[in-house]
């Protein structure tokens, strides 16, 4: 009797830790900003690949284009003590969570799985906090690209413009003939995407150090930033009257169907081209913006964990690990037209302007010459790059003369210091 009810004992916990195993799913809520045609595509990747692992994902999609609103909505959450279990954070943002002391240690899952040999410098400094790995950085953007129409530059005898004469010379060309030059979204973070462009193809990437990582003042005070505005002033010209407001994505629709000439924009552009069935590098060019080649700016996705309580670690690890594993590096990235975080994944299925983006990334490493992008929170924390975004905004979109602007910049950087 006695054994009897210690087989059948055994046989129930037995069973019940298989259900446990069988049934009980780890549950991940993300919040994420990715929303655009070709972004939500890549989120689809993710969600596969954990719901393989028995992870299901439960979406907290946050649209606006580099995450502003993702933000905002990010801190209401934590402020009103219900979390997210993961958020995408860019770099700066993981910097000043992590001094919250708000974010998961992810030290273990690091460790187990070799992060620290594979992950670029420039990346870890943002993930790595106190000797804690507290972010999974997703993938390596570059933002200062420049997209063109292959059919509308042949149709006009165009060559891609490798400097801002050029692409002034250009630009006229088109606009002469009832063509768009420039597709663009007037919202503060594309407007800024721009100037990232112009300050590193204006000054020079020693320049962009000086003026935008460094904030020396008398960079920011110089000749130089004036021609910068003065080549934004140009740029205005060859926007189309609705630009204001406009969604990157469906300005990178407007170069895609020929509707436009150009966009200036980062590499999540690239999933929007896919997405649509273009080919990159043969219907639509990537070059490098204006000046910039040489110069890899940057900005990476991250994803960090927030206190859920420790029955949601497990899933929380799962996704950090699930996210750094190359076939998903290669998988996710296919798709959203970045490059894989770590830089043993193979470049032969990428197509070749991720290659050049792969190749330009190693060169820029050697020289010195990755650096944060400020547009994607890479620069300078939230309250100064907001500063800078005011300034170039308010005079894209006004008739103020270049030596206002760079009075304003120098004003509006020192009152957010
Ligand atoms: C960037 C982000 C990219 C892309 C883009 C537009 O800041 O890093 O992943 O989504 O915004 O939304």
């Amino acid at each position: 009797m006695r054994t009897m009810f210690k087989v059948m004992a055994l046989a129930a916990s037995l069973s019940a830790s298989v259900s446990t195993y069988a049934f009980a799913e780890d549950t991940v809520e993300v919040l994420h900003w990715w929303t655009s045609g070709g972004e939500a595509a890549a989120v689809g990747v993710l969600k596969d690949d954990l719901q393989k692992q028995g992870v299901s994902w439960q979406d907290m999609p946050v649209a606006g284009g580099g995450g502003e609103a993702a933000n905002t909505a990010l801190k209401a959450r934590v402020t009103s003590g219900n979390p997210p279990t993961a958020a995408q954070l860019l770099g700066m943002a993981v910097n000043e969570w992590a001094e919250e002391g708000l974010l998961g240690d992810l030290t273990s899952v690091a460790d187990q799985e070799g992060w620290d040999k594979v992950v670029p410098d420039a990346i870890k400094a943002f993930a790595v906090h106190d000797g804690k790995w507290q972010a999974v950085p997703v993938n390596i953007h570059r933002p200062n690209w420049l997209w063109i129409n292959a059919k509308v530059f042949a149709d006009n005898g165009l060559e891609p413009p490798k400097t801002w004469d050029e692409f002034n010379v250009v630009a006229d060309k088109l606009k002469e003939k009832g063509i768009v030059p420039l597709a663009h979204g007037g919202q503060p973070w594309q407007d800024t995407t721009i100037f990232d462009d112009v300050v590193v193809g204006i000054g020079g990437p020693e320049f962009y150090k000086k003026a935008i990582l460094e904030l020396d003042e008398s960079a920011l005070n110089s000749d130089t930033m004036v021609k910068v505005f003065d080549q934004m002033r140009k740029i205005r010209g060859y926007v189309d009257p609705n630009f204001s407001g406009r969604d990157w994505n469906l300005a990178t629709a407007m170069v895609i169907k020929g509707e436009a000439a150009m966009q200036l924009m980062g590499d999540w552009a690239k999933g929007e081209i896919v997405k649509a069935g273009a080919k990159p590098g043969t219907n639509i060019l990537c070059v490098a913006a204006p000046g910039t080649e040489g110069t890899f700016l940057f900005n990476t996705d991250f994803f960090a964990m927030f206190p859920v309580g420790e029955d949601k670690v497990a899933g929380q690890h799962k996704l950090a690990a699930s996210v750094m594993s190359p076939s998903f590096q290669e998988a996710f990235n296919l798709v959203k037209g970045s490059i894989p975080a770590r830089t043993d994944v193979p470049g032969d299925k990428f197509d070749p302007c991720a290659q050049k983006s792969m190749a330009d990334l190693k060169a820029a490493q050697a020289s010195g010459t990755m650096m944060g992008s400020l547009a994607h929170g890479h620069a300078e924390p939230a309250a100064i790059q907001r500063a800078i975004f005011d300034v170039v905004t308010q005079h894209f979109n006004s008739d103020m003369s270049s030596k206002d602007a760079v009075a304003a910049l120098i004003n509006s950087v020192n009152s957010a210091k």
